[in-house]
């Protein structure tokens, strides 16, 4: 039977996803100019966003041979991994003030500066069992003058629409990624709005809402994991995370063209496409908008009040061991009923 006409053929299927113990719901796709789209940015729920045309001269044109040619001789910022996941940690955290005995961390990945060739040619000539890489490079003007003009060519009028009229703060960076397929960036969420724009390949982004923050069991806020979920997807330790199991999440695959929106203080993995090639993706962090005080808060300020009181509590006690015993001191048995 012929399929109905406006169900587009998706180029990938179950087998290019990787499994996991959970099942998802499914993130909304909007054209840019349903209204729809303002809605889900408003009240901070994810949507991906159909014609915006926000990277449309990357979209033609961004490839390995492209960047290759035209990225220039700076260099970038690679993660190599020992398995398929890149598992992100603040190098500020490992030791200093809010880790004065050095608490023990082995990286799992590691960082190498690269210029663009050796980059392509090292993922090009990549066989399995290898170190797997993953370039996480923010754009700035280092890049060639190509790359350049592509970046100014970008659809700023509409962005800066989005920008202006959900009153967020100013865009910080955009970090450029270029990945192998079947490569994953485990669950974490960042402090700030994110408009995560596919330019080549298809992502997978499997997202939870900040009310979830007790199924994600987030690293404490001085580890260097600090933002990350200390649960492996893969193999969830369930005796450990218990209410994993209970995460309710949304996702969304999307390819080159399309843009998904991150609202802040989301949790999200993101995963490559298992055997669908290499992948490109640029990314716009905006600041939050100023904060607006109403009652009952958002779930994602809560997140924020528990950051801070975790902060102070490691700035008087000074040792990041106390800080756990005596927030637990603080709830225990007194807050039932
Ligand atoms: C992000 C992010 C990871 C990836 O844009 O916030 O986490 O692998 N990206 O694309
Ligand atoms: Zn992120």
């Amino acid at each position: 039977m012929a399929s109905t006409s406006n169900e587009e053929k998706k180029p990938w299927d179950s087998s290019n996803l990787r499994k996991y113990c959970l099942n998802f719901g499914e993130v909304p796709r909007f054209h840019f100019d349903d209204p729809r789209v303002d809605e889900c940015i408003r009240s901070n729920k994810p949507v991906i966003i159909l014609g915006t045309n926000l990277v449309k001269p990357a979209v033609e044109k961004w490839n390995l041979g492209y960047m290759e040619q035209n990225m220039g001789a700076a260099l970038n910022t690679v993660y190599f991994s020992k398995s398929h996941k890149f598992k992100y940690f603040d190098e500020n955290k490992m030791l200093g003030r809010s880790n004065p005995k050095g608490v023990q961390f082995t990286p799992p990945i590691r960082k190498e500066d690269m210029l663009i060739g050796d980059f392509i040619r090292t993922m090009r000539d990549w066989k399995q069992g290898e170190e797997r890489l993953y370039m996480q490079q923010s754009l700035t003007s280092a890049v060639g003058t190509n790359i350049v003009q592509d970046f100014v060519n970008f659809n700023w009028k509409w962005i800066s629409s989005k920008q202006k009229l959900h009153k967020w703060g100013k865009l910080t960076s955009n970090l450029l990624y270029v990945s192998q397929e079947g490569n994953v960036t485990p669950c974490h969420y960042d402090e700030q709005e994110n408009f995560f724009a596919q330019v080549l390949g298809y992502k997978r982004c499997i997202l939870f809402p900040p009310d979830q923050f007790q199924c994600m069991y987030p690293h404490p806020v001085h580890h260097p994991h600090d933002r990350q979920s200390m649960v492996d997807m893969d193999k969830p330790d369930h005796v450990r995370f218990p209410k994993f199991k209970e995460a309710k999440g949304v996702e969304a695959v999307i390819g080159p063209g399309e843009v998904l929106y991150i609202p802040i203080y989301w949790w999200h993995h993101v995963e490559s496409l298992m055997r669908m090639g290499p992948t490109i993706t640029v990314n716009f962090w905006y600041k939050a908008g100023p904060t607006v005080i109403q009652y009952p808060l958002k779930d994602h300020q809560k997140v924020s009040i528990m950051r801070n009181i975790e902060k102070m509590v490691l700035e008087v006690l000074r040792d990041p061991n106390e800080v756990g015993p005596l927030l637990r001191n603080v709830v225990l048995g007194r807050f039932e009923d």
